[in-house]
């Protein structure tokens, strides 16, 4: 099956207005791509890129979204905020997310949940710690944090989904999985989903992040189970990002 890429900028918590207008003007100067590319600012300036973006091919996401709906929850910001700021995406169980801020994985599922019921695609990204892969619990690993999303919202609720396999360890080391290393885990990936549904297996993109660049972007993009990337640090700078997704079509 074709799957589209997605090539997807996490700028985390970085930016200025002034900053984030030169580096959408950048982005902006971006041939057409048979990618979609999307961009993911922090919340206070989503208004100013879905101002910036309008009309054009790049698409918006969130960093995060709460699990709450609305309501007496300080400092939160709820799908359909989100939806309001004309926000397609939102990356949900970011290991930024689940390490530091200790979201478990009935958080994030229920985070998924939610976007779902509120028209918006979660990302959700998965992946191990570097003493997990080195005592083998890579697949492991992923495939505890992709039930816990099953047994909440159902194997069919995939298909309206993306999946962000990002190893810790390879997340702003400088230290990419090789493209080897990537279509291995996110081959079983698919075959995992494959038990619970064959067509959505086949139907959901799975994107790999953790230091990707320019550099390494086009031996990922290679590989038959590869669908796009996540990046962080390289989406920072539009000259890089555009190369990056120069290699994805
Ligand atoms: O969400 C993006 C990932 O955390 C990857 O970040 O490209 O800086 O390693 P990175």
């Amino acid at each position: 099956m074709i799957r589209q890429k997605i090539v997807a900028g996490n700028w985390k918590m970085n930016g200025t207005k002034e900053s984030i207008m030169t580096l959408v003007n950048g982005l902006l100067e971006m041939d057409g791509s048979d990618a979609e590319i999307v961009i993911a600012p922090s919340f206070p300036y989503l208004s100013q890129v879905n101002d910036l973006v309008d009309g054009s091919c790049l698409v918006l996401a969130a960093q995060n979204i709460s699990d709450e709906v609305k309501g007496a929850y300080t400092g939160e910001v709820s799908a359909s905020m989100l939806g309001d700021f004309g926000v397609k995406y939102v990356l949900i169980g970011h290991s930024e997310r689940r390490s530091i801020y200790r979201e478990t994985d009935d958080v994030i599922a229920t985070k998924v949940k939610v976007a779902l019921e509120f028209g918006l695609t979660p990302m959700l990204c998965i992946g191990e710690t570097l003493e997990e892969r080195e005592s083998n619990q890579t697949l492991l690993v992923c495939e505890r944090q992709i039930q816990a999303v099953i047994a909440e919202v159902g194997i069919k609720e995939f298909e309206k989904m993306v999946i962000a396999y990002e190893p810790v360890w390879a997340i702003g080391t400088g230290l990419s999985a090789s493209a080897e290393q990537a279509q291995e885990v996110h081959c079983s990936i698919r075959a995992f989903l494959a038990k619970s549904s064959e067509s959505v297996a086949q139907k959901v993109q799975i994107l790999y992040g953790g230091s990707v660049k320019a550099s390494t972007s086009s031996a990922l993009f290679q590989m038959p189970d590869v669908d796009g990337a996540l990046v962080g640090g390289a989406s920072l700078d539009a000259k890089e990002f555009i190369e990056i997704v120069k290699t994805a079509s």
